[in-house]
Parts: C-alpha cells; sequence; structure tokens
C-alpha cells in the first residue's frame, strides 16, 4: 500500500514561496519519506530529530547525500570554499605540507563532494614536492564518491594509483585529516527549554485528510540529557522556548579520530562559533537552518532529501571532545586569519598580469572567490578552522597559524 501524500509547506513563514521541485525529483522525496514513516512507526510513533537527520542526509539511495540531488555549485543548492577557486585548495597545501613532512605522508580527507579540494591539494602538493604516499577519501556517499573519481581522472589521471576510496574510519589515521563543511552535515540533537523544563525535540506524523505531515514533537529525555541541557540553560541563562541544539554525533565522530590519529593532526573548516556564542541567550530558535537552490530556509521537513540540513558547529564542543581523548588543540581561528595566514593573497598576487589592463575574467572571478573567503560580512569571519593534533613537534611553523588573529578563544 503506498503512503498518502507527505504535505509540503510551500512557503515558510514570512518567505517567498520556495522553488518547486520537479515531479521525478517529488517521487524521490516521497520514496524517502515512505522511509522515514517507517522508522516512525517502528518506534512507536516517534524518533529523535537526530534519527530524521541522518534519514533525510544519509538513508542508502533516497538521503540528500546519499541519492542523486545535485548539491553543489550554480545548479544545485549551496555553494563552499574549494569549489569558488582552486586557490582555497592550494593555501590549504601550505598548512599540511609540514605536517605531513613531520608524521606520515598521508591526506585522508572525510566527506570530498565533488572532489575538488581533493585535486587541487593533489595538484599544490606535487608543486611543492610534497606528494602524499596515500590520498584516502572517507565518503558515504556511493554517487559523490563517484563523482569524485571522475573529476580526479579529469584533472590528476597520474596520481589516481594514490587515492582510495574508504566507506568506513580506517583503523588508524596517520598523517592529516581534513574535512570542509563536514561538521556542520552530521545529525544533532535538537532540544527545547520550556518552563525550567529540558526536552528532547523529534519527529512524529499528523494525519490529515489531505495527506501526512512530519511534525516536531518532545519525546522522553534521559537524566543525563535533561542535565546536561539544564547546565547549558542555567549557564548561559536561557529564556523560555529557546530550542537549540547538541552535536553529539560531530563529538562522538572526534572522540573516535582522537583514538584512531596515531601521529599527525585533523584540519576542521566549518561555519559556527565558540560555545558562549552558539548558546548565547538571544539565540533563540538555535542555527539549524536548510538550503534548497539557493535559499536558506528553516523547515527540515521541506521535501527531505531533496534539500540540506546543517547546523553550525559549537567549536568549543569539537575542541573538548578532541582534548578529552589526547589531542591537542593547536589551532582555532577565523577562515579569514588562517587563509591569509597560509599565504592565500600571496597566491592571488601571483596570478595578476603586470598589466593591470590584461585583468581577465576568470581573473576577476577568482579575485571575487578571494574577497567571499576573507570578507568579514560572508564566509571570513563566520568561517573557523580547528587544528587538532598528536605527536607534532611543538616547535613546528604551521601556515595559517603562525601569526593568525588570536582573538577568537573558545
Ligand atoms: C556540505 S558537504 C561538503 C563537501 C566538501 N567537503 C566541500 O567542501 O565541498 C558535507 C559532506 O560531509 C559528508 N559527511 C557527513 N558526515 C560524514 C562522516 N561521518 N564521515 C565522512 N563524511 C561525512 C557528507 O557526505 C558530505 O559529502
Amino acid at each position: 500500500m503506498s503512503l498518502p501524500p507527505i504535505i509540503q509547506t510551500a512557503s515558510p513563514r514570512g518567505q517567498d514561496p520556495l522553488p518547486q521541485p520537479d515531479t521525478e525529483a517529488q517521487a524521490h522525496s516521497q520514496a524517502l519519506c515512505e522511509t522515514i514513516v517507517a522508522a516512525i512507526d517502528q518506534a512507536g510513533g516517534w524518533i529523535p530529530f537526530s534519527e530524521f537527520m541522518a534519514l533525510a542526509l544519509y538513508a542508502p539511495g533516497l538521503g540528500y547525500y546519499s541519492g542523486g540531488a545535485h548539491k553543489f555549485g550554480a545548479a544545485g543548492d549551496f555553494v563552499t570554499g574549494p569549489e569558488m577557486t582552486p586557490l582555497f585548495g592550494r593555501t590549504l597545501a601550505n598548512t599540511i605540507a609540514p605536517i605531513l613532512a613531520a608524521s606520515k605522508p598521508i591526506v585522508t580527507e572525510a566527506g570530498a563532494g565533488t572532489g575538488k579540494l581533493a585535486g587541487d591539494l593533489l595538484q599544490a602538493l606535487e608543486a611543492m614536492n610534497q606528494l602524499p604516499e596515500r590520498y584516502d577519501i572517507l565518503e558515504l556517499s556511493a554517487e559523490l564518491a563517484e563523482r569524485q573519481r571522475q573529476h580526479l581522472q579529469a584533472t590528476v589521471p597520474h596520481l589516481m594509483d594514490r587515492v582510495h576510496w574508504l566507506s568506513s574510519l580506517p583503523e588508524h589515521i596517520e598523517g592529516v585529516l581534513v574535512g570542509n563543511e563536514v561538521l556542520d552535515a552530521m545529525p544533532v540533537e535538537l532540544v527545547h527549554w520550556q518552563g525550567s523544563q529540558a526536552q528532547r525535540l523529534g519527529v512524529s506524523i499528523e494525519r490529515t485528510n489531505d495527506g501526512i505531515r512530519f511534525v516536531t514533537a518532545a519525546g522522553i529525555i534521559s537524566p543525563e540529557r535533561a542535565e546536561h541541557i539544564r547546565a547549558l540553560a542555567e549557564k548561559y541563562q536561557w529564556p523560555d522556548d529557546y530550542t537549540t541544539e547538541i552535536p553529539e554525533a560531530g563529538q562522538a565522530w572526534i572522540a573516535t579520530l582522537a583514538q584512531k590519529l596515531t601521529q599527525g593532526a585533523l584540519l576542521l573548516i566549518d561555519y559556527g562559533f565558540p560555545r558562549h556564542e552558539f548558546y548565547h541567550h538571544e539565540r533563540t530558535g538555535g542555527t539549524l537552518m536548510c538550503h534548497y537552490r539557493h535559499r536558506a530556509h528553516p523547515d527540515p521537513y521541506y521535501w527531505p532529501g531533496l534539500q540540506d540540513i546543517t547546523a553550525h558547529v559549537d567549536f568549543t564542543a569539537i575542541a573538548e571532545a578532541g582534548f578529552d581523548a589526547g589531542l591537542d588543540v593547536t589551532g582555532y581561528c577565523t577562515q579569514a586569519g588562517w587563509l591569509m595566514d597560509a599565504g592565500l593573497l600571496d597566491l592571488l598576487a601571483a596570478q595578476q598580469p603586470a598589466e593591470p589592463s590584461h585583468t581577465t575574467p576568470a581573473l576577476v572571478r577568482t579575485q571575487h572567490a578571494v574577497q567571499t573567503l576573507l570578507s568579514p560580512a560572508e564566509m571570513g569571519e563566520f568561517f573557523k578552522v580547528i587544528l587538532l593534533s598528536k605527536g607534532l613537534p611543538a616547535n613546528l611553523r604551521i601556515p595559517g597559524f603562525i601569526r593568525s588573529d588570536r582573538s577568537h578563544t573558545l
């Protein structure tokens, strides 16, 4: 028996209507919804929001990242730093080269998107005469792994024998693990503070004559979670009716990586803040955000499987998870601070023609991308970079974290 239609909120409150997907995409979303409804029914009518988010993004073959949605670039839903300009990857190469030299020449990239960063990093490390022995890509999505393979085959065919795809974490990690915009794509616990009580939010189903819709509802909460939320609420003086997220999956991921890291570093780039900003009493609606065809909106139930769902990163939680598992917090700064210190502007300057009148449209696009990456009004301040390490020499100079602004504390 097929499921009644899932009622979609065509227009998030106060915004222009979102674009409508075509019939094929709608059928894809309906198939994912059937999987989610089955999970909710099987669980007795309610699943935690983290489980809904995990299914919406990663249900095999159907989730946003594991299905065929275009995702990246102008025809997709969002654009990431590595997609804007190869200078992002080249600058990152400056940062990781000394770490690879001081540990093992192995790069692991988590969630490699289109493969653009992998291609740019490999080319830059080759030009620096520091090619890694292996470039391992940890990818949950078979569809993205195939896209990466095609991109790398076209751009660095002579280096393909160094590239390997992993579908789960390796036993040991050595060298450098990089992840751009990976933490924000991990499922979060959605929680609510109401009448001095902590609630764990989840998803249940409302059945009407027109079809069914997903609704957010409070469920059972463990004493440990309730206590954790109460401590945050008291420390940051949350008002009544405060909704936010707890990055349990992100913290668990970092703890696991830390245990597996024998020598080297984890370098993670993402949008977010330290805890006191994340849980600020004025941030009453949390940071959960959805992206559909370059429109950001707050409705996680809009065509599940066709849109990205993300949350900002609590970088204090990430630092604590690493520190508690034995890693050093070697660096933390804004994306602008890191990129400037690691030589982005020198790389841009090297592309300038001697005659300003010879500036090409490609160079103008690069200049615009650099501006977006650095500008405090765009990605420069909003994005942060954290470097967690193990067993590196104390005096190792790591471009990106030598002179960069240290006023951002965790
Ligand atoms: C927003 S995309 C970023 C892709 C790419 N790094 C970029 O910057 O363009 C998020 C990526 O994180 C991946 N991801 C999420 N959780 C992951 C995990 N536990 N391990 C590996 N990749 C993960 C997703 O599959 C997706 O490819």
